[in-house]
């Protein structure tokens, strides 16, 4: 849990505008500034940013919120991350709970990862250099990186207590296990050791080579602890992730040495699993920092169909998918070895998109294998959000394969809204329209609070929001929306974004407007039962009101702020 204090700090220093131009950049249109919107795919701007009001908006698709939102969207980063992020930006120190529950964890992992490195530079390690040299890796090209070398007569446990660190954290990170006898074992010993990092830099956890190959598991990992948990995170994305940000591009290998080989040689856009096939949340991960991800797996069969496996969950996630093939007995590492950096970067070069690669792949026999092969791919085609790549990856299977689109689109199940539909337009309620003009306006709420109380809200979230806003007096728009559901919250959001200069008192007028009408309807219902009940005299004095309430809706102004256009 993070202190609201702290999270109205954050928010009130973040500067919206300096955060989101450094994904993209803003265009300056008077107060606002305005981009392509990168949550739906178009051709003219429609997303606004305020910088007065720490706001973003996008017309098009309706997502809007503040900087939180927005990291949230953007970075798929949930709500604590998403603080915490900020806070760093700013220089703003947080500590959580669960930090410090974890710090034991990264502590002991960093003072490991001291250990093991300072090993691989001592003659304790001169397996560990020697093997590295085997293998042309270049040690200095990857400080990043901070590999090191596990003696196999350990060691750790004594250098942790030189360092103050407790058996008990070791054994927390995973590094020991205490055998039956108390005597601790280390968990890597003769191995070449790759620290895996997350993406503050901290170390998670690790991963181990055996030096000695009849030495079983050739690799080892940590075990999973609290943070670290493999099908989450990916190695070297920490060291790759500015590179694949600013290439809008992500190299996919399988393997550590796939990665170390590949970075030594200036290909730097890279990341690998932990060992296990690609997850849907690594595939998310992924898709934060590139658009566009290259698939460069070993060449054998178990590498084909990892990468088979790997394009439905990236297609998934909306990044478009390129397949590179190398020869069947070789994998990155070997190739760059073999054949040199730059015939590997022609076959990076010349990768296929994923739908060529499919049916290169699975050469059908007969023709229930190709209607499998067609139903998979067509499967893949219709998860993809863009309508532009949508239309164009359907057209292509359906002259590929000689089959009309509408027949295509029919075999997708599951897929109920095509992306090219233009995107629900819902209307905007005068409640809706008012409520976000009074949170606009909410310094003068004060002067407005007596007039309308919840009940004269007809639409639950906005009666809802109202009474928010009277048991809490000065609240945050966000604060007050996040409890809002999304509809009403995207509303609001464009109503404010809209910006429209409405002066007090012309809200005032408004309030006093709904109120009068709301109560209207409440005397008109009050005289058609006196009617039902025939009961003149209550029918008469309902009248007499209703009258008097005409009268003093005459003097109030047509509703200034009422909503007649859409933008
Ligand atoms: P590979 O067997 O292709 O290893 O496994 P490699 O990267 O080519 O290894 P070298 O070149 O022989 O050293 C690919 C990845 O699968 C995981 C590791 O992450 C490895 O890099 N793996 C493999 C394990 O986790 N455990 C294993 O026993 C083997
Ligand atoms: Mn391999």
């Amino acid at each position: 849990m993070i202190e609201q204090e702290k999270i109205e700090e954050i928010k009130r220093q973040t500067d919206i505008v300096d955060l989101i131009s450094q994904y993209f950049p803003l265009k300056k249109l008077g107060k606002n500034y305005r981009a392509l919107c990168p949550f739906h795919s178009e051709k003219t701007p429609s997303f606004y940013v305020s910088p007065e009001k720490g706001i973003f908006y996008c017309f098009g698709c309706k997502k809007g919120g503040n900087a939180i939102n927005f990291l949230m969207e953007y970075e798929k980063m949930d709500f604590p991350t998403a603080v915490k992020s900020l806070a760093k930006r700013l220089g703003i120190e947080i500590e959580t709970t669960k930090g410090l529950k974890y710090k034991e964890i990264y502590e002991a992992n960093e003072i490991a990862c001291q250990f093991y490195a300072l090993c691989l530079t001592k003659t304790i390690g001169k397996r560990g250099q020697n093997y590295l040299v085997d293998r042309k890796i270049d040690i200095e090209k990857l400080q990043d990186f901070r590999l090191g070398y596990a003696p196999s007569s350990g060691g750790l446990v004594t250098y942790a207590r030189q360092k103050g660190l407790s058996k008990q954290s070791l054994s927390k990170a995973g590094l020991i296990s205490q055998s039956t006898s108390s005597r601790s074992l280390e968990v890597f010993r003769d191995r070449l050791i790759f620290p895996i990092l997350n993406l503050s830099g901290r170390i998670i956890g690790f991963g181990g080579r055996s030096i000695d190959d009849q030495h079983k598991p050739k690799y080892l990992n940590s075990p999973e602890t609290p943070t670290f948990k493999k099908g989450d995170i990916l190695y070297g994305l920490y060291q790759a992730k500015k590179a694949m940000r600013t290439k809008n591009e992500a190299i996919l290998v399988e393997g550590y040495f796939d990665l170390l080989s590949l970075f030594q040689r200036g290909i730097n856009n890279l990341c690998a699993p932990l060992g296990t096939s690609l997850t849907e949340r690594q595939a998310m991960l992924i898709s934060r920092f590139a658009k566009k991800v290259n698939i460069l797996f070993d060449g054998d069969l178990s590498g084909m169909k990892a990468a088979l496996r790997a394009i439905g969950l990236l297609i998934n996630v909306q990044v478009d998918v390129f397949v590179t093939s190398l020869p069947e007995d070789s994998d990155p590492d070997r190739f760059v070895n073999e054949s040199g950096v730059d015939e590997l970067k022609e076959a990076i070069e010349s990768a296929v998109d994923f739908f060529h690669f499919y049916k290169k792949m699975s050469k059908p026999e007969t023709v229930e294998q190709e209607v499998v092969l067609i139903k998979d791919l067509i499967q893949i085609i219709g998860n993809i959000n863009d309508p532009i790549r949508f239309d164009r990856y359907l057209k292509y299977a359906s002259h590929v394969f000689d089959i009309p689109v509408e027949t295509i689109k029919n075999t997708m199940d599951g897929r109920t809204e095509f992306p090219h539909k233009p995107v629900r337009q819902t209307r905007i309620m005068p409640e809706e329209k008012l409520i976000a003009m009074i949170l606009n306006m909410r310094e003068h709420f004060a002067e407005f609070k007596s007039i309308l109380v919840p009940e004269d809200f007809t639409v639950p979230g906005v009666r809802r929001l109202y009474r928010q806003l009277l048991d809490r007096g000065d609240i945050d728009i966000d604060d007050a929306l996040t409890s809002a559901d999304e509809d009403l919250r995207q509303k609001v959001y464009s109503i404010i974004m809209r910006g429209e200069s409405v002066t007090k008192e012309a809200l005032l007028e408004s309030i006093k407007r709904h109120k009068s009408s709301v109560e209207e309807t409440r005397i008109r219902t009050k005289i058609s039962e006196a009617r039902t009940k025939g009961d003149d005299v209550a029918l008469t004095k309902y009248q007499k009101e209703h009258e008097a309430l005409k009268q003093k809706m005459l003097h109030i102004k047509k509703d200034p702020v009422a909503l007649d256009r859409e933008l």
